[in-house]
């Protein structure tokens, strides 16, 4: 991936970079960072790219001629993701970071001053972006920020296999302490525990130690932890069903946004899915009310909650039956060859199973969720974890088919959950009879209801 830093201060952009992680991954070409310095495209002489703002006001404006040259030289014709740093813009968070890390190049504009001139501005920026609810001097922290999250996302860059899906099954509660060498130090022992070499016992202590330290820091969020804890402990007396109400809430990354009795609504942030546990008709009218603007997707089990989203024009997306994996033990894998996918086995992806959903494959392609079998260095096959948790998008090509690679990808990838302390789930049309007879073979448990998708209407 190329970032184009437009800016009067490319020192500030290259020198705040170079010494990170960021640095060492241009350094091994992972990433591309190209400061363009605005004042080179100046025609004024002096080298000026400011001016005062017609009709008055305090202050001067980067002015369009010198900006829009600068873009030009670095877009050319082509169309690229051009995004202009302002406290005005829509505010960065992860989801955005992960949105722009699917992208091979973007701009960004750095702004000095007052502001820049509206008219290039029109012209050229696609987005507006702002790191938070402050205003900085000018726009090249920002950028550092935007960058920083965005690289981080893309395969390689962290360099120790560590990839972001793993990194984002993190639950809101503190850090635990950390300790390193000496064994005492100033008369401080590191606790035994992490000395013991037991890992379910310093697993254990970790998680003490994060839920006491979030309990005094940060009585917020361990009211927020708490909560959703009782919320688990209760689903789990039906885990075939509410499985991924369960998991969306363990891994941090679901908001309860209602409860009523005990019938719940969860949105998953990253995904957009809104998925609702509703006993009637009544409690489910009532928890789709609360659910956000935003929610793009839902998974509910009841009828009446499906009819009540086709009457609200949702689309059906997916009628099916819910599977779960829900020994610790990993299971076999045959097929030797498989890997973790990156961007770039994008167009192998679509050359194998075709042109469907090409927007949703490189978004999980980014967030390093699918794997791919290979033959002799061909791609035959992929399966991955989908956005709201779930393993799926399993797909073989044709001449490779009824040999266990099926098996294999799905066998690697509820592995890869089960390390990850997940219980694997996932959901499969009650058409796809190779399918289902695979999850009856792995030895998952099918779920007793029935589970609907349904999408929002463009
Ligand atoms: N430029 C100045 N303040 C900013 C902010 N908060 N976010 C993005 N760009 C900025």
């Amino acid at each position: 991936m190329k970032f184009h830093v437009l800016t009067l201060f490319p020192e500030m952009i290259v020198q705040g970079l170079s010494p990170s992680i960021i640095g060492k991954a241009v350094e091994k070409n992972i990433i591309a960072l190209d400061a363009v310095n605005i004042r080179d495209y100046t025609l004024e002489r002096h080298g000026k790219v400011d001016d005062a703002p017609y009709g008055g006001g305090a202050g001067m404006l980067m002015q369009a001629q010198p900006v829009y040259d600068a873009y030009r030289a670095v877009a050319g014709d082509r169309k690229i993701r051009t995004v202009y740093l302002t406290p005005q813009g829509r505010r960065f968070d992860q989801k955005m970071a992960r949105e722009f890390a699917g992208e091979k190049e973007m701009i960004l504009l750095c702004g000095h001053y007052e502001g820049i001139d509206e008219r290039v501005l029109e012209e050229i920026v696609t987005d507006y972006v702002s790191v938070g609810d402050y205003v900085l001097t000018g726009g090249e922290l920002a950028a550092m920020v935007v960058i920083d999250a965005v690289a981080r996302l893309v395969p390689g860059v962290l360099g120790n296999g560590a990839s972001a899906q793993e990194e984002s099954f993190h639950n809101d509660l503190l850090e635990y302490p950390q300790y390193s060498r000496p064994e005492v130090w100033m008369g401080k022992s590191v606790p035994s525990v992490l000395l013991s070499g037991n890992h379910k016992e310093v697993e254990k202590w970790r998680l003490e130690q994060s839920v006491e330290r979030t309990r005094t820091l940060r009585p917020d969020l361990y009211r927020r932890y708490e909560q959703r804890q009782r919320l688990i402990g209760r689903l789990s007396k039906d885990k075939r069903n509410q499985i991924p109400l369960m998991e969306c809430l363990a891994g941090g990354q679901g908001r309860i946004v209602g409860t009523v009795g005990e019938d719940v609504a969860v949105y998953h942030r990253e995904s957009g899915v809104c998925m609702i546990k509703a006993s009637s008709a009544e409690n489910g009218r009532y928890l789709l009310g609360v659910c956000p603007q935003e929610a793009r997707r839902y998974l509910v089990s009841r009828d009446f909650m499906r009819n009540l989203l086709l009457e609200r024009g949702y689309r059906e997306l997916l009628v099916c039956r819910q599977f779960l994996y829900t020994r610790k033990v990993p299971l076999p894998v045959r097929h030797k060859d498989i890997r973790r996918l990156d961007a770039e086995s994008l167009s192998c992806i679509i050359a194998l199973c075709g042109m469907q959903n090409r927007a949703y494959l490189k978004e999980r392609l980014c967030a390093g969720a699918l794997y791919g079998a290979f033959v002799e260095d061909r791609l035959v096959g992929f399966a991955g974890v989908h956005a709201a948790g779930g393993v799926g998008m399993l797909y073989v090509a044709e001449d490779f088919r009824g040999n266990g690679v099926g098996a294999s990808l799905e066998s690697y990838v509820i592995n890869r959950m089960l390390e990850r302390g997940h219980i694997p789930y996932g959901h499969v049309e009650p058409c796809r009879e190779a399918a289902l007879r695979l999850q009856e073979k792995l030895g998952l448990y099918q779920a007793g209801d029935t589970f609907y998708w349904l999408e929002k209407q463009e």
